[in-house]
């Protein structure tokens, strides 16, 4: 009886232990952190940590890989709340609960009940535990913009990407495992619906609870609610390295590998697209992206200017007046610029069948709530602006008229050249007059002396001088013409010279 007690205590003494053992380093009640002191805790492999990082002149909580040089951060909480100053504390309460405390301001971490112990997995899973041992938060299950090996996708769940490289917060596209089986990507911006997605895995009606999942060796793979594979996205390494999927701030998702070895670093094993247009939306409105050399550039539709150049998410405005439509004499005052093959969300406001790109011109012009119609195939579609997730696509062979040009700005660009070739002219003519006036007379008043004198030489000076007269004459021209053509007179001088 005694001996089965005995035995009865050491089992569960090794469960216990083995259970600790599981759970990895066991962070209690009542410990902190602090962004520079004490900023993290560490997994027991000491590849994963969960702490403070630093970003700009501010600080996120988060898990990064210590185990390598490269920083590398894998998720972020609250990540669209602004980085904290150095002063933040985040603790582990008596009461179990994470909070993160910057300047008498709390803000709760893990949405969950009172934890018993916390802990920073091997896996990269930063997990809250009950009394019981059971987890009741994990943050395997919030993804931010990256998923590790052991780490699943469920149905109705997403990945967001990041604004930068640099900036955690929630950026401009999204990789959702939908409910209907499909693993696709969209805009955020945008709803679930086929017009916007990007990438699909075409996995659709296999069942209801697929999940993407990625296995230590850099598999990639969908499962059904019974567990089966239904597709392999990649087929695994058979290796040591690490392994993330990342969905990147230029929306294309990414399997990432590190070998561990002593200098090695990230490199990309397979990626959802090759052509770096395809997130849609990379240009914000009014823009659309094209292929340079198989980077990504952003253009903005004919007649705008970027908001601000160096961010292309900005977008593009009009950079003439608006508001020019409603003239009193009902004119149209404006053109219409093209743009041909590209692909932008069809947002029209009415699609008229026309037979030829010219009526659907002058359709658009001839309305003042049009802005843009596209053509193709003999449809029409007229569009009020923004126009959004713009890209050229040599697929769509359509073309796209946007109105365009406050006349005011045009027409006086025009009327400056003419202006400006008018006294060029003027000047010419004006010129070319004097000059025979003056040889006229030269020669005139040479015969007048040669009739005198009868001196044979004087014929050739007299010719010389001429010549010299004449060409100098070319030259003053010359200067006159160059600085009308070199500094663009305003209009108003021209118009007093004239
Ligand atoms: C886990 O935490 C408890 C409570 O603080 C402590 O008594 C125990 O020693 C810790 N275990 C390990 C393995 O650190
Ligand atoms: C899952 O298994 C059940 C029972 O074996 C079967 O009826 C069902 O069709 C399976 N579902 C899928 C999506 O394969
Ligand atoms: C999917 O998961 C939900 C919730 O876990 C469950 O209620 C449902 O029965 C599952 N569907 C299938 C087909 O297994
Ligand atoms: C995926 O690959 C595994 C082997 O890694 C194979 O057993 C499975 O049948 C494949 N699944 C599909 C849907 O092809
Ligand atoms: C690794 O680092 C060592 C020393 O820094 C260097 O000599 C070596 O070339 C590096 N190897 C690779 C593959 O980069
Ligand atoms: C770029 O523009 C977008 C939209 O206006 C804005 O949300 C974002 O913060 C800007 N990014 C930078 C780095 O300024």
């Amino acid at each position: 009886m005694a001996s089965t007690a005995l035995l009865f205590l050491l089992l569960s003494a090794f469960c216990v232990a083995a259970a600790a053992q599981q759970r990895g380093s066991n962070i209690s009640r009542g410990s902190s952190l602090t962004p520079t002191s004490n900023s993290y805790w560490l997994s027991p492999n000491r590849q994963y940590a969960f702490g403070f990082y630093n970003q700009g002149d501010g600080y996120y909580l988060g898990i990064f890989l210590k185990g390598i040089p490269q920083k590398t951060v894998v998720w972020t909480a609250n990540r669209d709340d602004l980085p904290v100053p150095s002063t933040a504390t985040l603790h582990f309460t008596s009461e179990g609960r994470l909070r993160l405390q910057t300047q008498g301001q709390q803000k709760e971490i893990a949405n969950s009940a009172s934890a018993y112990s916390a802990s920073m997995l091997n896996s990269g899973n930063f997990v809250l535990y009950n009394s019981d041992g059971d987890i009741v938060w994990q943050s395997f299950d919030l993804p931010t913009d990256t998923l590790l090996p052991g780490q699943r996708l469920s149905a109705g769940k997403e990945l967001l990407s990041s604004m930068s490289e640099t900036n955690p917060s929630t950026g401009l596209f999204r990789l959702k495992m939908q409910n209907d089986g499909n693993l696709v990507q969209y805009p955020v911006e945008a709803p679930d619906t086929a017009t916007y997605a990007y990438y699909a895995s075409g996995t659709d009606g296999k069942g209801d609870n697929v999940t993407l999942n990625l296995d230590d060796e850099g598999h990639l793979y969908l499962l059904n609610t019974n567990g089966s594979n239904i597709k392999n996205i990649t087929d695994g390494y058979n290796n040591e390295n690490l392994y993330r999927l990342r969905i990147d701030p230029d929306g294309i998702f990414k399997l990432y590998s590190h070998d561990l070895g002593q200098n090695g670093s990230w490199s990309i094993l397979w990626r959802s697209s090759a052509d770096k247009c395809a997130p849609k939306g990379l240009c914000g409105v009014n823009g659309f992206c094209v292929l340079l050399d198989d980077r990504a550039d952003c253009v903005c539709l004919p007649g705008f200017d970027f908001v601000v150049a160096s961010n292309w998410s900005s977008g593009c405005i009009r950079n003439f007046e608006e508001d020019i439509c409603k003239s009193k004499d009902g004119s149209t005052k404006y053109t219409m610029s093209t743009l041909d093959n590209t692909w932008w969300e069809d947002a029209s406001y009415s699609t008229l069948s026309l037979p030829t790109q010219e009526d659907c011109e002058q359709a658009c012009l001839e309305d003042c709530n049009c802005e843009a119609a596209l053509f193709e195939d003999g449809s029409c579609r007229k569009q009020r602006l923004p126009l959004r997730f713009g890209r050229r696509s040599l697929s769509n062979s359509n073309i796209l008229f946007v109105k365009v040009g406050s006349t005011e700005v045009s027409q006086q660009g025009t009327k400056k050249e003419i202006r400006t070739d008018i006294l060029v002219i003027s000047v010419s003519l004006a010129s070319f007059a004097l000059i025979i006036l003056v040889i006229s007379g030269v020669l005139i008043h040479r015969k007048n002396l040669w009739a005198y004198k009868k001196i044979s030489e004087t014929g050739n000076v007299g010719l010389t001088e001429g010549v010299a007269l004449r060409s100098f004459t070319y030259m003053e021209l010359e200067k006159i013409h160059g600085r009308v053509r070199g500094n663009s007179i305003p209009v108003s001088s021209v118009k007093v010279l004239r």
